[in-house]
């Protein structure tokens, strides 16, 4: 085994350690009452569903739909939803709490650094993810952003909800509009509105492009 091998295996190490450590967190956090599990729909999502100017409706993905308030609504509006999580005890949660509410959403168990392993082909006109993104370890991003980009209806919009660097006690956790311009490379950054909250927080809208002119 060469040296520089040598060298990058611990990085591959620590990257999984991190990825583990992260599902232990979440893991935890569902066995009580999840600190953001409100059970409101935020405005910013309210808005872009019935608001002036509001989206038709078409087939949405949410990305880690928690016990699924978010994936219900948009059912609930008119949306072919399909949610996924990471966590077993959200996915079950929010099936319950979908057919208590009589409507039909596709809640599924997985990673969304991995659709490919998901039965979540697309394309989706609309993409929505209330913070979890940006609790994604850096090496799994570029994999988020090339499932969605598959997965893009021409035109489609993705909603993102993101904490800033530095809102958590950690090196590597948050997101920014330069990261999300360099990452979604595919998409054009629309909007980057800053939140409410006493820390800094973030709602972006991206909307994928529809490539460039190739003229004849
Ligand atoms: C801060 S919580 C927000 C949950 C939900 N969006 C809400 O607002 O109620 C982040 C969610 O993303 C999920 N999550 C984090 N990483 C994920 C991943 N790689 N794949 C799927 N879900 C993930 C977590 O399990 C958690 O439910």
């Amino acid at each position: 085994m060469n040296d520089a091998r040598l060298l990058r295996q611990p990085e591959r190490g620590e990257e999984r350690q991190l990825e583990a450590a992260v599902q232990r967190v979440l893991e935890g956090y569902y066995e009580a009452d999840a600190p953001w599990d409100t059970g409101v729909s935020p405005p910013e999502l309210v808005a872009v569903v019935e608001g002036p100017g509001a989206l038709t409706p078409g087939r949405v993905l949410e990305l880690g739909c928690g016990t699924g308030t978010n994936a219900i609504y948009l059912a609930r509006h008119g949306w072919d939803v399909v949610a996924v999580d990471l966590v077993d005890r959200a996915v079950r949660l929010a099936g319950e709490k979908a057919a208590a509410a009589d409507v039909a959403v596709r809640f599924l168990r997985g990673d969304v650094t991995q659709l490919d392993e998901l039965d979540a082909p697309g394309p989706f006109d609309l993409f929505f993810d209330l913070s979890c993104y940006c609790g994604i370890p850096p090496h799994r991003r570029d994999a988020f952003a090339a499932g969605l980009s598959e997965r893009a209806a021409p035109g489609a919009r993705l909603l993102m909800f993101g904490y800033g660097p530095g809102a958590f006690d950690d090196t590597w956790s948050g997101v920014t509009a330069d990261e999300l311009r360099t990452r979604f490379a595919s998409w054009d950054l629309l909007d980057a509105t800053p939140g409410t909250n006493d820390v800094p927080t973030w709602w972006f809208t991206l909307r994928r492009s529809t490539g460039p002119i190739v003229s004849a």
